[in-house]
C-alpha cells in the first residue's frame, strides 16, 4: 500500500516489528529508577499503536519481555509485570475503540495465572477485529519458540501424523506463535543496540533493518516515519537481482 507522508509517495510496510530498548538508560539520564524508563515506554506503545494504524500499517508486533530478561532484579521483573497488567485490564476497551486484534506471543506458561488469564481474555475477546493486528511478545525468545515448534512438529512424527520427509519450511511456520502473521518487512531497534537480542530469528530472514539512537520512551510518529522513509530507500531482492 503506498501513502503520501509529508509530501512523499511511500510505500507503507505491511508489518513492522519493534525491539523497544532502552528504558532504563533514558531513566537513569533522568537520575530516576529503572522502572520509571518502563512506564513512560509503555505510554509509548499505545501512541505508537494509533499512529502506526494511522499510517495503514497493518501488523505491528513489538518485544516488550524476552525469556533472559528473568535474568534482572525480582523488583524490575516485577514492576515491568505490573505494567503488564495495567495495560493488558484496559487493553480490550482500547482495541474495541480502534478495531484492533491482540495477540501475545511467547511461552505464556511460564506467566503468572492472572496475567495468563488477561492474555486469554484480550485475545478471546479482540479476535474478530481485523483493522490492526497488534501483537505483544512476552517471554518471548526466538530459540525457545523454534524449540516449541520442534516439540510439537516430533509429536506429530511419533503419532504417525506427519511423514519427516514432508517437513517443509511452511510446516515450521505453521508451528511458530507468529503462525497467523506474516513476515516483518521491517524491524526498527531503538537505543543504538546493533543486534537481535532473540527476537523473531526465524520471522526476520528477509526483513530490512532499521536502527536509531533514539531511546524508547522518546520514539515518537516522527520517528516512525524516519524510519519508513528509510525502508523506502532499501531495495528487497530476495536473493536475485534486480
Ligand atoms: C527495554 O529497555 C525494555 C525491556 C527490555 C523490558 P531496557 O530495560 O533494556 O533499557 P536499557 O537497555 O537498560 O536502557
Ligand atoms: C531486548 O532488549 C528485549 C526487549 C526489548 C524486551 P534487552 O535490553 O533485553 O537486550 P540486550 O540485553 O541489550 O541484548
Ligand atoms: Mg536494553
Amino acid at each position: 500500500m503506498q501513502k503520501v507522508i509529508d509530501g512523499e509517495t511511500l510505500e507503507i510496510p505491511q508489518h513492522i516489528a519493534i525491539i523497544m530498548d532502552g528504558n532504563g538508560r533514558w531513566a537513569k539520564k533522568k537520575h530516576m529508577p529503572r522502572g520509571y524508563g518502563h512506564k513512560a515506554g509503555a505510554k509509548v506503545i499505545e501512541q505508537i499503536c494509533d499512529d502506526a494504524d494511522k499510517l495503514g500499517i497493518k501488523y505491528l508486533t513489538v518485544y516488550a519481555f524476552s525469556t533472559e530478561n528473568w535474568k534482572r532484579s525480582v523488583e524490575e521483573v516485577t514492576g515491568i509485570m505490573n505494567l503488564l497488567r495495567f495495560y493488558l485490564k484496559d487493553s480490550v476497551e482500547r482495541a474495541s475503540k480502534n478495531n484492533m486484534r491482540i495477540r501475545v506471543i511467547g511461552d505464556k506458561n511460564a506467566l503468572d495465572k492472572d496475567i495468563q488469564d488477561l492474555i486469554n481474555d484480550a485475545e478471546e475477546k479482540t479476535k474478530h477485529f481485523d483493522g490492526f493486528n497488534f501483537t505483544i511478545a512476552l517471554n518471548y525468545g526466538g530459540r525457545d519458540e523454534i524449540k516449541r515448534a520442534v516439540q510439537k512438529i516430533s509429536s506429530k512424527v511419533k503419532n504417525n501424523e506427519l511423514d519427516p520427509e514432508m517437513i517443509d519450511e511452511q510446516t515450521i511456520s505453521n508451528e511458530l506463535d507468529t503462525a497467523e502473521l506474516p513476515d516483518p518487512d521491517l524491524l526498527i531497534r531503538t537505543s543504538g543496540e546493533l543486534r537481535l537480542s532473540n527476537y523473531l530469528i526465524w520471522q526476520l530472514a528477509y526483513t530490512e533493518f532499521y536502527f536509531t539512537d533514539v531511546l524508547w520512551p522518546d520514539f515518537d510518529m516522527n520517528e516512525l516515519k524516519n524510519a519508513i522513509k528509510y525502508y523506502n530507500g532499501r531495495d528487497r531482492r530476495y536473493g536475485g537481482v534486480k
